[in-house]
C-alpha cells in the first residue's frame, strides 16, 4: 500500500529508512502516519536484507508531537478504550533491529518521545527536544516522564515535563539524551554510515546486544508506561486541555482554570 506521510527506502548497504513527510504541520504525528510507521518497521525488520533503521524527520523538523488538531477531538472514554498510544506505538517498543533516530529541527511531544524510543539518537545544531504537553493542558502519554526520566535524569526531565522548556541540543548531549551531535546537513549522512556498520555486524549478536541493553534499561519500565497512559488519558477529561489546544488552535496563551 502507498504510504501517505512517510517515504519508505532500502540501501543496498543493509539500512532502510524512514521519513516522516508531513512538511506542513512539522510532522505532527497523525494516527495514520503511526500507523504506515509501524507497518514499514515491520516490514524492514522482516526483510533479511536489512540490518539497521534510520527514522528521520528531514532536514527542518524531526516531528512536533501528537496531532493536537486531531487531540483536540479525543476524549477519555475513546482514548481509554481504544488504548490510544498503545496500540499505535506498540509495534515501534517491540521491533528487532537496531533503529536510529537522526534528528534535526524540532523533537517536541511525541517527537520526542519517538526519537526516545529508537535505539540511539544522533543530532545536529538545530535540534530542540522537549515535552510541552503540559502547555496544552496534557501530559506526556509516549514514556515522556518515563524515558526521558532514565535518559536524563529526575531532576531535568521533571523541569522540561513541569515547565515546557526545550533545550537545544548541546543540552540534550550534556544531559545523555543523545549520542552524538554533529554539523548540520550531515545528520542524515552520519546516521546511515552508523546504521551501515551495524548492518555489517552479524545480526544475531547485534540483536543479542540490544535486547541484552533494552531489556535490563526497560526492567518497570512497562509498568511505568501503564502507569503513564493511564494518568495521560485522566488529563483528555479536563476542562483545561480543551482550553489549551483551543489556544494553541488559536495562537494564544492559553487561559486554565484548573478543572
Ligand atoms: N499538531 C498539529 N499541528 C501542528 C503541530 C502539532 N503537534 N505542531 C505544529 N503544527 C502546525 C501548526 O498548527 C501550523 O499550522 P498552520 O500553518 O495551519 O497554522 C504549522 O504546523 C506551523 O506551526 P507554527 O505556526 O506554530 O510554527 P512555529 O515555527 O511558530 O512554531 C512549534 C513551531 C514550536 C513546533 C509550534 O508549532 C508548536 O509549539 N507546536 C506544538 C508542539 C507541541 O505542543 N507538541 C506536543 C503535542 S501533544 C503530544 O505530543 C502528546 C502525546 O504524544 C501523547
Amino acid at each position: 500500500m502507498k504510504n501517505k506521510y512517510i517515504i519508505v527506502e532500502k540501501l543496498n548497504t543493509g539500512v532502510g529508512i524512514i521519513t516522516l513527510n508531513r512538511p506542513k504541520v512539522y510532522n505532527a504525528l497523525c494516527t495514520d502516519l503511526l500507523a504506515e510507521v509501524s507497518n514499514a518497521i515491520i516490514n524492514l525488520d522482516q526483510d533479511l536484507k536489512i540490518g539497521a533503521i534510520v527514522i528521520t524527520g528531514g532536514d527542518k523538523v524531526f516531528a512536533a508531537g501528537a496531532d493536537i488538531k486531531e487531540l483536540s477531538t479525543l476524549d477519555f472514554s475513546s482514548a481509554y478504550m481504544n488504548e490510544f498510544i498503545k496500540k499505535q506505538w506498540l509495534v515501534l517498543e517491540k521491533h528487532n533491529k537496531p533503529i536510529i533516530a537522526a534528528v534535526s529541527g524540532f523533537a517536541l511531544g511525541g517527537g520526542c518521545e519517538l526519537a526516545l524510543l529508537c535505539d540511539f539518537i544522533i543530532c545536529d545544531d538545530s535540534a530542540k527536544f522537549g515535552q510541552p504537553e503540559i502547555k496544552l493542558g496534557i501530559m506526556p502519554g509516549a514514556g515522556g516522564t518515563q524515558r526521558l526520566t532514565k535518559a536524563v535524569g529526575k531532576a531535568k526531565a521533571m523541569q522540561m515535563c513541569l515547565t515546557g522548556d526545550i533545550i537545544d541540543a548541546k543540552e540534550a548531549k550534556n544531559y545523555g539524551l543523545i549520542a552524538k551531535i554533529v554539523s548540520e546537513d550531515s545528520v542524515l549522512n552520519e546516521a546511515i554510515v552508523m546504521a551501515s556498520k551495524i548492518a555489517t555486524m552479524s545480526q544475531p549478536v547485534v540483536k543479542l546486544i540490544k535486547d541484552s541493553i533494552n531489556n535490563t534499561y526497560e526492567l518497570n519500565l512497562q509498568s511505568g508506561l501503564e502507569y503513564e497512559r493511564q494518568s495521560f488519558y485522566t488529563t483528555l477529561a479536563l476542562e483545561d486541555k480543551v482550553e489549551g489546544i483551543k489556544a494553541f488552535i488559536e495562537k494564544r496563551k492559553a487561559n486554565f482554570l484548573n478543572k
